[in-house]
């Protein structure tokens, strides 16, 4: 699917919700006009996927977090799976290699509404984790070669680290989609985020959605905090 550049709705609100009911009472005081939803493994698997077509049906753009990563005929059957759903975004582990990620790409249509991106190496792992796995290449190295094996087969785009946008949208050109975790309006709590930008920051490295959880979601306001994170994107605070 073809993204007009710079996209109207960056902000994707991650729901990291343990139910319906506490992921509800959020939803109840969004605007789909506004942001779109992040559903990850512990509500998918606590929800399934008559809560995703919930959302849809409220007009929500749902981005299903689940990471696939499996062999190719598995992984083809997941994100067609995905894509019967509605969802706007799915994702699979670059890690999966060539075949996986053809085989996902391919199980979408040409004018298929959903976008399919890759996370490349988690940003929980580090050199010496990657090094216990016997990979020689530094964690920077490693998202580089995952992100453009996902271009060169195909995706629409990478989940990101802030730090790693400014390389990425250098050597990857600007059709790939970059979604970043990890942002903070500036004065907000880091949370346990370790490396945090703001969304201005981030919008400006050059990322196109910002996965943004905590500071929406325990907001005392959810929508004026939203509408404040876009008049700063939009340089107006
Ligand atoms: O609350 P917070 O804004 O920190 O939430 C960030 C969201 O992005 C969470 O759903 C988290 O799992 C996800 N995420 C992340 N870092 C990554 C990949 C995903 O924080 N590298």
């Amino acid at each position: 699917m073809k993204i007009d550049k710079p996209v109207n709705k960056p902000v994707i609100v991650a729901l990291d919700f343990p139910d319906t009911a506490s992921a509800l009472s959020l939803i109840n005081r969004l605007d789909p006009e506004l942001c779109r939803l992040k559903v990850g493994k512990e509500l998918f698997t606590r929800t399934g996927p008559d809560f995703v077509r919930n959302l849809i049906k409220r007009d929500f753009d749902v981005f299903l977090d689940l990471k696939f990563h499996d062999i190719p005929n598995t992984v083809a059957g997941a994100v067609a799976a995905a894509a019967d759903l509605g969802v706007w975004m799915v994702n699979v582990h670059a890690g999966g290699g060539r075949t996986m990620l053809e085989a996902a790409r391919n199980a979408l249509s040409e004018d298929s509404g959903t976008l399919l991106i890759a996370v490349t190496v988690l940003t929980s792992m580090g050199d010496e984790d990657l090094s216990e796995l016997n990979v020689s290449a530094t964690s920077a190295e490693q998202v580089m070669t995952l992100a453009t094996l996902s271009r060169d087969y195909g995706l629409d785009g990478v989940v990101c680290s802030a730090r790693e946008t400014p390389m990425l949208r250098q050597s990857l050109g600007e059709d790939f989609l970059l979604v970043t975790p990890g942002i903070r309006p500036a004065g907000d709590s880091a949370d346990d985020q370790k490396r945090v930008l703001t969304p201005s920051e981030a919008v400006r490295d050059g990322s196109d959605f910002l996965v943004i959880g905590r500071p929406v979601t325990q907001a005392e306001d959810p929508s004026s905090k939203l509408q404040q994170i876009m008049a700063e994107i939009n340089g107006k605070k």
